[in-house]
């Protein structure tokens, strides 16, 4: 199973949009043969209406089955309630051949941090339980820090909780946006990777914007960091998550 794991796009019509790299980016993107394309929120920058017109007519240049949560820039200004009507359910559990696919709702309204409360983690249990397939959960914020994406701040409120949960019930891979830059790391059982920004001007230093290519075959995660500028894609990470070996390359990126 192919994903293409995308994030922080920042659909505006201010500065935030990058509107040639986007075209880039897609190209790209349409090129690989995934079986869905995940994106961890932050569709727009201030969650306007026009914005979620400009995200929703640019996501149908890209080919594939998207998958898509809300972000905290997603929830401004009421776009909370706009969501919904745009890009469908914010919480959902989807079942597919290898994995049952668990997206969350991180975002308050008009808040950056992030929370997912007793209800949320009530439906990652009902994904773990629902047969013997792998689970990957999906939402925006970032579960622990995240290196390279400056001071700490809007980690989600219950990370621990949520940390808890994901550790003691060894879930696999754990997919995340926000900070603008990507990452991965496995902390117990579980491989916990970040999308960096796929069209947004707010990049950090010589990161760029990125987006995340995950092959799951077997028992094996492999997660890659496609440069968009550079055309250059790199391995992150590579996870076997039956024997526990774990490989990782994020310190030879050099992106
Ligand atoms: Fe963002
Ligand atoms: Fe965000």
């Amino acid at each position: 199973m192919k994903i293409v794991h995308i994030s922080d796009i920042h659909c505006n019509y201010g500065t935030d949009f990058n509107s040639k790299i986007y075209e880039k980016a897609v190209k790209m993107l349409n090129k690989i043969d995934s079986d869905i394309v995940f994106i961890s929120g932050d569709l727009t920058t201030d969650g306007l209406i026009s914005e979620y017109e400009y995200a929703q007519k640019k996501l149908k240049e890209i080919k594939g089955k998207l998958v898509i949560v809300p972000g905290n820039h997603d929830e401004r200004n009421l776009g909370w309630k706009l969501f919904p009507e745009f890009f469908g359910e914010t919480d959902f559990i989807h079942t597919y051949d290898e994995m049952n696919l668990v997206g969350l709702a991180s975002s308050e309204p008009d808040k950056d941090n992030g929370r997912l409360g007793r209800g949320r983690h009530k439906l990652i249990e009902n994904g773990i339980k629902k047969d013997d397939k792998m689970t990957v959960i999906g939402f925006h914020h970032h579960l622990v820090p995240v290196p390279n994406s400056g001071r700490e701040t809007n980690i989600i409120d219950d990370s621990g909780e949520t940390l808890d949960i994901i550790l003691k019930k060894e879930i696999p891979l754990v997919l995340m946006g926000h900070r603008h830059v990507p990452w991965a790391v496995k902390i117990h059982k579980t491989l916990l990777v970040n999308a960096g920004t796929f069209s947004c001007n707010r990049t950090r230093a010589h990161f760029g914007n990125t987006f995340n290519i995950i092959d799951i075959d077997n028992d094996e995660i492999e997660v890659s960091v496609v440069n968009i500028r550079k055309e250059k894609q790199k391995k992150m990470i590579e996870y076997n998550f039956e024997d526990g070996c774990c490989k990782n390359k994020y310190y030879d990126l050099d992106l």
